[in-house]
């Protein structure tokens, strides 16, 4: 899958790094779709996973990440808005670069994410607006991403939160005391003026859906969103 590994391996927490959600693509031309935006710049590209009952939509699951993964030949940012990321998150592993957790539901959050790590995935936690910084703590030494939402996980297409930047901010200055080392993502109305908020918050890893896929011309909506 990783056609691009040192372009990959070159890429650290200080490396801006654009991941442009597939949820916001033509399903209709799925493959293509994918191939357009990569060739347009997208460094990684992200995949939402909704199960119906975690979030209140439901989106796609292993299969379409499998045959994802047949052609990419960026990283898989997988982001599992799912209840029981325990019991699915092998059946992703073989195909992805990174999954993403919740903190949320109700399940060994620990054990999930040595799990990914040991099945050699990299693995991210999310914390959803409503949820208070307090419960990720515990788990920053444990990951390689934490994903801020700057929306309520479900759908595309929603308005930035940008009172989430506190917790932007907070996990940037645990990271510096700790001396841990993790990618900071936003996701969730990303576009280039809240990408700079982002950005200058502390986050390197910029999801958007609407903003690149929907965009006129995605190489310059993803080179706005870099600089
Ligand atoms: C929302 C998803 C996002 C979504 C972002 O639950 O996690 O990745 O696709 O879409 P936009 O960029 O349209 O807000
Ligand atoms: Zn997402």
């Amino acid at each position: 899958m990783l056609k691009t590994k040192e372009k990959e391996e070159s890429m650290n927490s200080k490396t801006i790094i654009v991941a442009p959600s597939v949820l916001a693509s033509d399903f209709n031309n799925l493959g293509a779709e994918c191939e357009r935006i990569e060739k347009a710049g997208a460094d990684w590209l992200h995949l939402d996973v909704m199960d119906g009952h975690f979030v209140d939509n439901i989106s796609f699951g292993p299969p379409i990440v499998q045959s994802i993964a047949k052609i990419a030949t960026v990283p898989l940012d997988t982001h599992l808005m799912i209840e029981r990321p325990d019991h699915f998150f092998p059946r992703f592993i073989p195909y992805v670069r990174n999954i993403t957790i919740h903190v949320e539901p109700q399940y060994d959050i620990g054990g999930t994410l040595k799990g990914i790590r040991a099945g050699g995935a990299t693995c991210g936690l999310a914390i959803s607006p409503p949820t208070s910084f307090e419960e990720v703590e515990p788990y920053l030494d444990q990951i390689d991403l934490l994903l801020v939402m700057t929306v309520n996980p479900g759908f595309g297409g929603q308005h930035f939160m940008e009172s989430m930047m506190a917790k932007v901010k907070r996990a940037a200055q645990l990271r510096a005391e700790r001396r841990l080392d993790f990618h900071i993502e936003v996701d969730g109305g990303i576009y280039p003026n809240t990408a700079a908020i982002a950005r200058e918050s502390g986050a390197n890893v910029l999801v958007a859906g609407t903003g690149v896929f929907r965009a006129q011309d995605a190489a310059l909506a993803i080179k706005e969103l870099r600089e």
